[in-house]
């Protein structure tokens, strides 16, 4: 049974003219339930925080999984031993696969899967036209057999469907767009991980206690990255409805570069936004990462309960960020954060005034396997070694 009773430490806080710690950073593990959004510009160590996360929810046992977009918390968290499942070759996934039983509902996840795919990777969802054609594809393909279908294979009823009505004025040109939006689904890693008959995934493995990294990173480019990460997180959405409420946080999931799946997008509300949105109940807990939060749904930062925000340097991001913290000053705040520091907003289990926090202890910072640097001053380092 996790330990939920102990808060999460993620560093020290600190006032801005005094370097001394003025006590631990903490957070509470039932917090989580509603959400952390990590901000800041691009190195300024929101990995490293989300590292630091990491450390604290395993030794508290909790469910975790992180999808690693550029592979780099296999290294920064291999004290933790974690597994770490490759695309192409511990992890591979037939999309539209009809498992046990055929329903209706299936062919509908499956052209909202694409859908979402079409939405975060080219900035517009299906057309109408698309909808009809992938419904009549997989309704004729799965009538009468319960064997997957490939991608390939849907691309070349596509092509068929496109021969068939030539006459129809927009037709092929629809379909057309849908082919070359899912043709490189179909090659090299991508390929072997997606356009495939079997699967060696099953997404009860990632609620079992300790830590899984989905490296994405032999991934070539968004495309499959994209793809891949909504298939899980749709699958993850499912288990954990399936598994019913819960008081405790059952599974604990990271998404670095969240943008990518959560853009800022009038109107659209992606996959995760909908799991932030629909799961706190189900003890699904989101923890995101950006590097610009003008860019990331606001739905996703607005659903985090708890923000943690690294220096930014963008008028506009300052803006989007500083309206979720209590206190003064906070757009000059965020503005002047060394790398490793960030101010904290805690509203769980009531709101707090923010605090700024040295990300890390200095038992965390050593188990972190990476090039972390030393504090920024000799007095800081005093008092981190006598601590
Ligand atoms: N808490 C910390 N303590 C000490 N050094 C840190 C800390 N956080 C970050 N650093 C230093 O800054 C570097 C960049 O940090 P990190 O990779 O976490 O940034 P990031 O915001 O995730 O960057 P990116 O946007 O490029 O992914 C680290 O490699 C390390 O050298
Ligand atoms: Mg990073």
């Amino acid at each position: 049974m996790p330990r939920d009773q102990e808060p999460l430490v993620i560093g020290e806080r600190m006032l801005t003219l005094d370097p001394r710690p003025q006590g631990r950073a903490t957070i509470d593990v039932d917090a989580l339930s509603r959400h952390l959004c990590i901000l800041g510009t691009t190195g300024s160590g929101k990995s490293t925080c989300a590292g630091v996360l990491s450390l604290e929810l395993q030794r508290m046992k909790i469910p975790e999984v992180i999808l690693d977009r550029t592979g780099e918390y296999v290294e920064l968290l291999s004290s933790l031993n974690p597994t770490v499942l490759t695309p192409g070759k511990n992890l591979v996934i037939s999309p539209f696969d009809p498992k046990d039983t055929y329903a209706y509902k299936q062919i509908e996840d499956w052209i909202s899967l694409l859908d979402h795919f079409s939405h975060v990777t080219h900035g517009i969802g299906l057309s109408p036209l698309q909808y009809r054609v992938l419904r009549e594809v997989f309704d004729t393909y799965f009538h009468g057999t319960r064997r997957p279908l490939a991608i390939h294979e849907l691309l070349s009823r596509l092509e068929d469907e496109e021969k068939d009505f030539t006459e129809l004025r927009g037709w092929s040109e629809s379909i057309e767009a849908l082919i070359s939006k899912l043709w490189p689904l179909t090659h090299g890693v991508v390929g072997k991980t997606l356009n495939t008959y079997s699967r060696n995934f099953d997404v009860q493995q990632l609620f079992e206690p300790g830590l899984t990294i989905i490296d994405l990173s032999p991934l070539p480019d968004d495309r499959g990255k994209n793809m891949l990460s909504q298939i899980i997180l749709k699958e993850v959405y499912e288990e954990v409805r399936k598994n019913g409420r819960t008081g405790s946080v059952r599974l604990v999931m990271v998404l670095d570069e969240a943008q990518h799946l959560a853009p800022n997008e009038k109107g659209y509300v992606s996959i995760p936004e909908r799991c932030a949105m629909e799961l706190r109940k189900y003890g699904f807990s989101l923890v995101t990462c950006a590097t610009r939060p003008s860019l990331i749904s606001q739905n996703i930062i607005a659903n985090s309960n708890t923000l943690i925000c690294h220096m930014l340097n963008n008028q506009l991001d300052i803006e989007y960020a500083s309206g979720f913290f209590i206190g003064s000053n906070i757009k000059d705040s965020l503005r002047r954060l060394p790398v490793g520091t960030a101010m904290l907003q805690v509203n769980h289990p009531e709101p707090k005034d923010s605090a700024r926090v040295r990300v890390g202890t200095v038992i965390q910072r050593k188990m972190l396997a990476a090039d972390l640097r030393e504090p920024a001053s000799s007095t800081e380092r005093m008092v981190e070694e006598v601590a």
